[in-house]
């Protein structure tokens, strides 16, 4: 188990964005280069009293002397949003976990289709930073649709634009232009790989329209940040292996591995406790697995799974 670096980050600086959304710089108050990230990365950004919250990087890759978040304020939310909008002031220091990236950008270079909603801009954006430089040097190419409601509900659109240029298509229906997943993707000559953050009803549209395209579900990429829903699944007791030691766990129905797991003295860090965030992640070597998280893709699910929700079937042995 690796544990993960936690900084505490000075914000450097704040900006009101569109859609009620504050954009913020962080920096470290002592170092001048940050631990490296990948496009489709995230923060876990400490809420004093609050909790955990995950905040996708829209800045460049590259470029480690600062991250860049953006927090729409949830007025419905459970008020980690509203803190950070009420509380930061330039100078303040926020609690920060080192990045992670549950939303990586496909390997091979080829057609990629990027589709935002709203705020789910922030981990597009830095992909299609990463795309445009991949453009310029290698036989690839992409297009960024861009949905909000409105010009003015839409954060970061002036970025977008400066980063896709030519490439940034954008759907205001205030503008009479609504878009429609089937006719963007009917337009497409080849697979393509489509990769979409926004809300739940986008990314199911945007799924529908690869699937009824005939194109094979890898190319289809999501991050999604709701639950699974629990739907007509019933949990099994199990047993868990931890191969370091051979100590054999049970795991009755009613409580989760990860509960289990503590309660062994293996402490996994958690914040969700729902397979939303990737917190709990750890690693198996044998057994069947179900998973019930929203974060790990089938490759990653042979080998990985999240015990906050995920359980094993008979006898799992855990890479612990
Ligand atoms: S605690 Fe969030 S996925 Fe397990």
């Amino acid at each position: 188990m690796v544990a993960r670096l936690v900084m505490k980050l000075k914000v450097a600086e704040l900006r009101r964005e569109a859609g009620d959304v504050l954009a913020i710089r962080l920096e470290h108050p002592r170092r001048p280069q940050l631990p490296a990230w990948t496009a489709g990365a995230h923060v876990d950004v400490h809420v004093p009293g609050l909790g955990v919250r995950h905040y996708s990087l829209w800045g460049d890759p590259d470029d480690r002397s600062h991250y860049l978040i953006a927090v729409r304020r949830e007025e419905a939310g459970r008020g980690g949003s509203a803190w950070l909008h009420a509380a930061l002031a330039p100078d303040a220091l926020l609690t920060v976990a080192a990045p992670r990236n549950h939303f990586e950008l496909p390997e091979a270079p080829r057609r990629t289709l990027l589709v935002a909603g709203g705020i789910g801009v922030t981990p597009l954006l830095a992909m299609a930073r990463r795309l445009a430089h991949q453009t310029a040097h290698q036989n690839a190419d992409f297009a960024f649709h861009y949905c909000a409601r409105s010009r003015a509900a839409a954060p970061l659109l002036d970025e977008v634009a400066a980063v896709c240029g030519s490439r940034l298509v954008t759907w205001f229906p205030e503008e009479g232009r609504r878009f429609d997943a089937s006719t963007v993707l009917a337009a497409e000559p080849a697979e393509a790989d489509v990769l979409v953050c926004g809300p739940p009803r986008l990314a199911e549209a945007v799924e529908a329209a690869v699937a009824a395209r005939g194109w094979p579900t890898e190319c289809f990429h999501t991050e999604r940040f709701a639950a699974l829903d629990p739907g007509d699944f019933v949990p099994e007791p199990f047993e868990a292996v931890i191969a370091s030691t051979g100590a054999v766990l049970s795991v009755p129905a009613e409580r989760s591995l990860v509960a289990v797991l503590a309660e062994g003295g293996i402490a996994l860090p958690t914040s969700c406790e729902s397979g939303v965030c990737g917190s709990c992640e750890c690693g198996y070597l044998q057994g069947e697995v179900v998973h019930r998280d929203v974060v790990l893709d089938p490759r990653r699910q042979k080998t990985r799974l999240m015990p906050c929700v995920s359980r094993g079937r008979g006898r799992i042995v855990l890479d612990l």
